[in-house]
């Protein structure tokens, strides 16, 4: 196995994209518009950071490389529509993500609000029509529940629904860590319970060391996700830089101060390291992944 992760970024990437363009320009022309807005949402760039998670970790546990794809296409799936969503007027109002008009702006709110509404169901249409060889139906099942649970109530929109609820207002920082785990935390940690799902042999602990380095893995990212949105330009980060602020939302930064959030990033990039200590795996790329997570720009 390779144990550089920028050939893996490259290589995963590369398979999620021409997966998901294939999956796309199969779906009949009978709606046009919902299906160029789909297309706008999923195909126009994203780091592939969630099925790259995905990858590395089913790899690490031994499971064939060739059957992450079709679940790491089904998680980008459910990410690229929260994100649609997530930018609406209702929501954060932004007009920019990965370099390009938001959905809304290039289509229309009713389009966008499909857009979201039919990714979101792709995702599992994928997970349960997709060729995956050797993965038997109770396996697929589990990863099944596994994304449906991280992405609805129990997480991504229970953290969303949190998050509005903060905005304007002053939480805690128990809060506020809970909002993280749960809006971006949830579908990270489902990126390491699916392999897990599908690895089958995985130790109780070792499953528990796995979901500690989830844990922080998701408190990191968005936390340094809150970060940028402070210390780069809109150029650099695609989306509107300053939008946390300019919307009063509940941040790290905002509740710690720069310098705070910055020393939380730190310990949980030292905690997501901790908990692959006492693995009996080769976690080399899983501790690439956490640099990567103090590395990033956007
Ligand atoms: C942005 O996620 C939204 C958050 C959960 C912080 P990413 O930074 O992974 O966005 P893309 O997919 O690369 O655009
Ligand atoms: C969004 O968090 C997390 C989602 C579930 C989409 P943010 O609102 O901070 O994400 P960005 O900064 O718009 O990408
Ligand atoms: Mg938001
Ligand atoms: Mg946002
Ligand atoms: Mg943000």
């Amino acid at each position: 196995m390779n144990s550089d992760i920028s050939s893996r970024i490259v290589a995963v990437s590369t398979a999620i994209n021409g997966f998901l363009e294939q999956r796309l320009q199969a779906l009949p022309e009978h709606a046009t518009q919902l299906k160029s807005a789909m297309q706008h949402a999923l195909l126009g760039g994203g780091k592939r950071m969630r099925p790259l998670l995905h990858n590395i970790t089913a790899t690490t546990l031994g499971v064939d490389e060739q059957k992450t794809i079709p679940v790491g296409a089904a998680i980008e799936c459910i990410h690229a529509y929260s994100l649609v969503h997530d930018d609406l007027p209702a929501m954060d109002d932004d007009n920019t993500r990965r370099g390009q008009p938001t959905c809304h702006i290039a289509f229309d709110e009713a389009t966008a609000i499909l857009a979201g509404d039919a990714l979101q169901t792709l995702a599992f249409e994928i997970l349960t029509t997709a060729e995956i060889s050797e993965l038997g139906a109770a396996q697929r099942l589990q990863i099944i529940g596994t994304i449906a649970q991280a992405s609805g109530y129990l997480g991504m929109c229970g953290g969303q629904a949190i998050d509005l609820a903060a905005t304007d207002t002053a939480i805690d920082i128990e809060r506020l860590t809970r909002l993280h785990q749960l809006k971006t935390g949830a579908l990270l940690t489902a990126c390491i319970k699916s392999a897990i799902n599908m690895a089958d042999n995985v130790s109780q602990v070792d499953q528990s060391a796995l979901l500690q380095y989830a844990n922080n893995i998701g408190l990191a990212f968005q936390v340094q996700d809150d970060i940028l949105d402070i210390t780069e330009s809109s150029e650099t980060l695609g989306k509107p830089s300053g939008s946390d602020v300019q919307a009063n939302k509940s941040t790290f930064p905002s509740l710690l101060g720069l310098t705070s959030a910055q020393q939380k990033l730190h310990k949980y990039h030292q905690q997501a390291l901790q908990a692959l200590a006492g693995l009996p795996y080769n976690t080399e790329l899983l501790r690439q992944f956490a640099d990567l997570m103090m590395q990033r720009k956007y």
